[in-house]
Protein backbone atom coordinates (compact mmCIF):
# COMPACT_ATOMS: atom_id res chain seq x y z
CA UNK A 1 0.00 0.00 0.00
CA UNK A 2 1.32 3.70 -0.60
CA UNK A 3 2.41 5.60 2.07
CA UNK A 4 0.23 8.76 2.99
CA UNK A 5 1.60 12.01 1.94
CA UNK A 6 2.80 14.50 4.29
CA UNK A 7 1.56 17.69 4.95
CA UNK A 8 3.85 20.56 5.20
CA UNK A 9 2.37 23.80 6.40
CA UNK A 10 3.85 27.95 5.83
CA UNK A 11 3.30 30.08 8.73
CA UNK A 12 4.21 34.03 9.84
CA UNK A 13 2.99 37.24 9.70
CA UNK A 14 1.77 39.55 6.97
CA UNK A 15 5.01 40.16 3.97
CA UNK A 16 7.36 37.26 6.37
CA UNK A 17 8.29 35.54 2.93
CA UNK A 18 5.62 32.63 2.91
CA UNK A 19 4.58 32.84 -1.14
CA UNK A 20 7.53 33.41 -1.95
CA UNK A 21 9.51 30.71 -0.08
CA UNK A 22 6.35 27.88 -0.99
CA UNK A 23 7.36 27.64 -4.46
CA UNK A 24 11.14 26.35 -3.53
CA UNK A 25 9.80 24.11 -0.85
CA UNK A 26 7.34 22.54 -3.37
CA UNK A 27 9.95 22.56 -6.07
CA UNK A 28 12.10 20.97 -3.82
CA UNK A 29 10.06 18.00 -2.41
CA UNK A 30 9.58 17.29 -6.11
CA UNK A 31 13.36 17.23 -6.69
CA UNK A 32 13.07 14.40 -4.24
CA UNK A 33 10.56 12.75 -6.31
CA UNK A 34 7.01 13.45 -4.47
CA UNK A 35 4.16 14.12 -6.60
CA UNK A 36 3.66 18.13 -4.77
CA UNK A 37 0.14 19.55 -4.17
CA UNK A 38 0.27 23.59 -3.47
CA UNK A 39 -2.96 25.29 -1.77
CA UNK A 40 -3.24 28.16 0.56
CA UNK A 41 -5.83 28.81 3.33
CA UNK A 42 -8.23 30.19 3.94
CA UNK A 43 -9.22 28.73 0.21
CA UNK A 44 -7.60 26.71 -1.66
CA UNK A 45 -11.17 25.78 -3.38
CA UNK A 46 -13.34 27.41 -5.27
CA UNK A 47 -15.81 27.30 -2.74
CA UNK A 48 -13.32 28.20 0.11
CA UNK A 49 -11.67 30.87 -2.16
CA UNK A 50 -15.57 32.69 -1.91
CA UNK A 51 -14.82 32.40 1.85
CA UNK A 52 -11.39 33.82 1.47
CA UNK A 53 -13.25 37.08 -0.30
CA UNK A 54 -15.56 37.34 2.83
CA UNK A 55 -12.68 37.66 4.95
CA UNK A 56 -10.36 39.72 3.27
CA UNK A 57 -13.12 42.09 2.04
CA UNK A 58 -12.12 45.37 3.10
CA UNK A 59 -14.91 47.77 1.35
CA UNK A 60 -18.10 46.40 3.06
CA UNK A 61 -19.76 48.73 5.65
CA UNK A 62 -20.79 45.60 7.39
CA UNK A 63 -18.45 45.25 10.26
CA UNK A 64 -17.74 41.70 10.55
CA UNK A 65 -18.24 40.10 13.68
CA UNK A 66 -14.88 37.96 15.50
CA UNK A 67 -17.09 34.67 15.86
CA UNK A 68 -18.34 35.07 12.35
CA UNK A 69 -14.73 35.50 11.44
CA UNK A 70 -13.11 32.61 13.12
CA UNK A 71 -16.31 30.70 11.74
CA UNK A 72 -15.44 31.42 8.43
CA UNK A 73 -12.04 30.54 8.86
CA UNK A 74 -13.25 27.13 9.61
CA UNK A 75 -15.78 26.32 7.40
CA UNK A 76 -13.11 27.33 4.59
CA UNK A 77 -10.74 24.59 6.06
CA UNK A 78 -13.62 21.91 6.33
CA UNK A 79 -14.30 22.68 2.65
CA UNK A 80 -10.32 22.47 1.75
CA UNK A 81 -10.00 19.41 3.65
CA UNK A 82 -12.63 17.70 2.32
CA UNK A 83 -12.05 18.58 -1.52
CA UNK A 84 -7.89 18.85 -1.45
CA UNK A 85 -5.85 18.00 1.69
CA UNK A 86 -7.59 14.23 2.37
CA UNK A 87 -7.73 12.77 -0.90
CA UNK A 88 -4.31 13.98 -1.79
CA UNK A 89 -2.56 13.15 0.84
CA UNK A 90 -4.71 9.66 0.81
CA UNK A 91 -3.02 9.09 -2.53
CA UNK A 92 0.32 9.45 -1.41
CA UNK A 93 1.16 13.21 -2.37
CA UNK A 94 2.66 15.72 -0.22
CA UNK A 95 0.43 18.81 0.41
CA UNK A 96 2.41 21.90 1.18
CA UNK A 97 0.14 24.74 2.02
CA UNK A 98 0.33 28.70 2.65
CA UNK A 99 -1.11 29.02 6.36
CA UNK A 100 -2.94 26.72 8.46
CA UNK A 101 -4.49 26.59 11.74
CA UNK A 102 -1.73 27.85 12.82
CA UNK A 103 -2.78 30.95 11.36
CA UNK A 104 -5.89 30.82 12.96
CA UNK A 105 -4.79 30.81 16.49
CA UNK A 106 -2.06 33.88 15.79
CA UNK A 107 -4.83 35.81 13.89
CA UNK A 108 -8.30 35.24 15.58
CA UNK A 109 -6.50 33.73 18.95
CA UNK A 110 -3.72 36.75 19.56
CA UNK A 111 -4.39 39.40 16.84
CA UNK A 112 -8.40 39.48 17.69
CA UNK A 113 -8.49 38.05 21.18
CA UNK A 114 -10.93 34.97 20.82
CA UNK A 115 -10.08 32.21 23.05
CA UNK A 116 -7.96 29.86 22.10
CA UNK A 117 -9.83 26.97 24.02
CA UNK A 118 -12.43 27.51 21.42
CA UNK A 119 -10.47 27.67 18.63
CA UNK A 120 -8.65 24.74 19.99
CA UNK A 121 -12.49 22.93 19.97
CA UNK A 122 -13.11 24.23 16.64
CA UNK A 123 -9.48 22.13 15.68
CA UNK A 124 -10.80 19.09 16.34
CA UNK A 125 -14.27 18.99 15.09
CA UNK A 126 -12.90 19.97 11.92
CA UNK A 127 -9.96 18.41 11.79
CA UNK A 128 -10.73 14.98 13.59
CA UNK A 129 -6.97 14.63 14.46
CA UNK A 130 -5.10 15.76 11.45
CA UNK A 131 -2.27 18.04 11.14
CA UNK A 132 0.88 19.31 9.89
CA UNK A 133 3.77 16.56 10.10
CA UNK A 134 5.71 20.08 9.68
CA UNK A 135 5.49 23.51 10.15
CA UNK A 136 7.91 26.04 8.36
CA UNK A 137 7.04 29.38 10.64
CA UNK A 138 8.90 32.55 9.07
CA UNK A 139 9.54 34.88 11.67
CA UNK A 140 10.78 38.96 12.02
CA UNK A 141 10.18 41.65 14.08
CA UNK A 142 6.52 43.21 12.90
CA UNK A 143 8.58 46.49 11.24
CA UNK A 144 10.58 44.49 8.70
CA UNK A 145 7.74 42.80 7.08
CA UNK A 146 5.30 45.40 7.03
CA UNK A 147 8.10 47.20 5.25
CA UNK A 148 8.45 44.64 3.08
CA UNK A 149 4.65 44.29 2.45
CA UNK A 150 4.70 48.24 1.88
CA UNK A 151 6.97 47.13 -1.28
CA UNK A 152 4.57 44.35 -3.15
CA UNK A 153 1.64 46.37 -2.00
CA UNK A 154 3.29 49.75 -3.98
CA UNK A 155 4.19 47.57 -6.79
CA UNK A 156 0.81 45.76 -6.93
CA UNK A 157 -0.96 48.63 -6.53
CA UNK A 158 -2.85 46.85 -4.04
CA UNK A 159 -5.49 47.60 -1.47
CA UNK A 160 -5.28 46.59 1.66
CA UNK A 161 -7.35 43.91 2.83
CA UNK A 162 -9.33 43.62 6.17
CA UNK A 163 -6.02 42.05 7.64
CA UNK A 164 -3.29 44.44 6.14
CA UNK A 165 -5.13 47.41 7.37
CA UNK A 166 -4.73 45.99 10.86
CA UNK A 167 -2.50 48.47 13.09
CA UNK A 168 1.02 47.89 14.67
CA UNK A 169 -0.04 45.81 17.86
CA UNK A 170 -2.36 42.93 16.24
CA UNK A 171 0.65 42.31 14.51
CA UNK A 172 2.61 42.15 17.34
CA UNK A 173 0.20 39.58 18.75
CA UNK A 174 -0.05 37.78 16.04
CA UNK A 175 3.71 37.36 16.09
CA UNK A 176 4.01 36.46 19.97
CA UNK A 177 0.97 34.00 19.32
CA UNK A 178 2.97 32.05 16.31
CA UNK A 179 6.00 31.75 18.51
CA UNK A 180 3.69 30.83 21.35
CA UNK A 181 2.16 27.81 18.98
CA UNK A 182 6.16 26.83 18.39
CA UNK A 183 6.90 26.88 21.95
CA UNK A 184 4.11 24.32 22.37
CA UNK A 185 4.78 21.92 19.55
CA UNK A 186 8.92 22.52 18.99
CA UNK A 187 9.20 18.90 17.02
CA UNK A 188 6.23 19.94 14.55
CA UNK A 189 6.99 23.95 13.79
CA UNK A 190 10.40 24.79 13.10
CA UNK A 191 10.88 28.61 13.27
CA UNK A 192 13.01 30.29 10.43
CA UNK A 193 14.46 33.68 10.84
CA UNK A 194 12.95 35.52 7.86
CA UNK A 195 14.65 38.47 8.41
CA UNK A 196 17.88 37.91 6.33
CA UNK A 197 18.72 37.58 2.54
CA UNK A 198 16.09 34.97 0.48
CA UNK A 199 18.86 33.15 0.14
CA UNK A 200 19.90 32.49 3.58
CA UNK A 201 16.28 32.02 4.69
CA UNK A 202 16.17 29.47 1.43
CA UNK A 203 19.38 27.98 2.96
CA UNK A 204 17.84 27.76 6.24
CA UNK A 205 14.57 26.06 5.32
CA UNK A 206 16.49 23.21 3.33
CA UNK A 207 18.15 22.27 6.26
CA UNK A 208 15.36 22.08 8.02
CA UNK A 209 13.78 19.76 5.12
CA UNK A 210 16.89 17.64 4.44
CA UNK A 211 16.56 16.64 8.31
CA UNK A 212 13.25 15.99 8.00
CA UNK A 213 12.62 14.31 4.95
CA UNK A 214 15.97 11.76 6.68
CA UNK A 215 14.03 11.05 9.78
CA UNK A 216 11.17 10.07 7.70
CA UNK A 217 12.64 8.15 5.01
N1 LIG B 1 14.26 37.18 2.55
C1 LIG B 1 13.73 38.21 1.89
N2 LIG B 1 14.40 39.36 1.78
C2 LIG B 1 13.86 40.43 1.14
N3 LIG B 1 12.64 40.45 0.57
C3 LIG B 1 11.92 39.34 0.65
C4 LIG B 1 12.40 38.15 1.31
N4 LIG B 1 11.44 37.21 1.24
C5 LIG B 1 10.41 37.76 0.58
N5 LIG B 1 10.67 39.03 0.21
C6 LIG B 1 9.79 39.98 -0.47
O1 LIG B 1 8.87 40.45 0.49
C7 LIG B 1 7.55 40.58 -0.05
C8 LIG B 1 6.57 39.70 0.70
O2 LIG B 1 6.87 38.33 0.43
P1 LIG B 1 5.68 37.25 0.27
O3 LIG B 1 4.62 37.80 -0.58
O4 LIG B 1 6.31 35.96 -0.10
O5 LIG B 1 5.20 37.19 1.79
P2 LIG B 1 3.94 36.43 2.38
O6 LIG B 1 4.40 35.93 3.70
O7 LIG B 1 3.40 35.47 1.41
O8 LIG B 1 2.95 37.66 2.59
P3 LIG B 1 1.33 37.59 2.84
O9 LIG B 1 1.14 37.25 4.27
O10 LIG B 1 0.88 38.99 2.56
O11 LIG B 1 0.78 36.59 1.88
C9 LIG B 1 7.68 40.20 -1.52
O12 LIG B 1 7.83 41.39 -2.26
C10 LIG B 1 8.94 39.35 -1.57
O13 LIG B 1 9.59 39.41 -2.82
MG1 LIG C 1 1.48 35.25 0.61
Amino acid sequence: MQHRGRFITLEGGEGVGKSTNLVMVAEYLESCGFEVVRTREPGGTPRAEAIRELLLDPTSQEPLDDDAELLLVFAARAQHLARVVRPALERGAWVVCDRFTDATFAYQGGGRGLDKTRIGELEAFVQQGLTPDLTLLLDMPMAVSRRRLEGRLDRDGGQRDRFEQERGDFFEAVRDAYLERAAAAPERVQVINADQSLDAVRRDLRTVLERRLEAWA
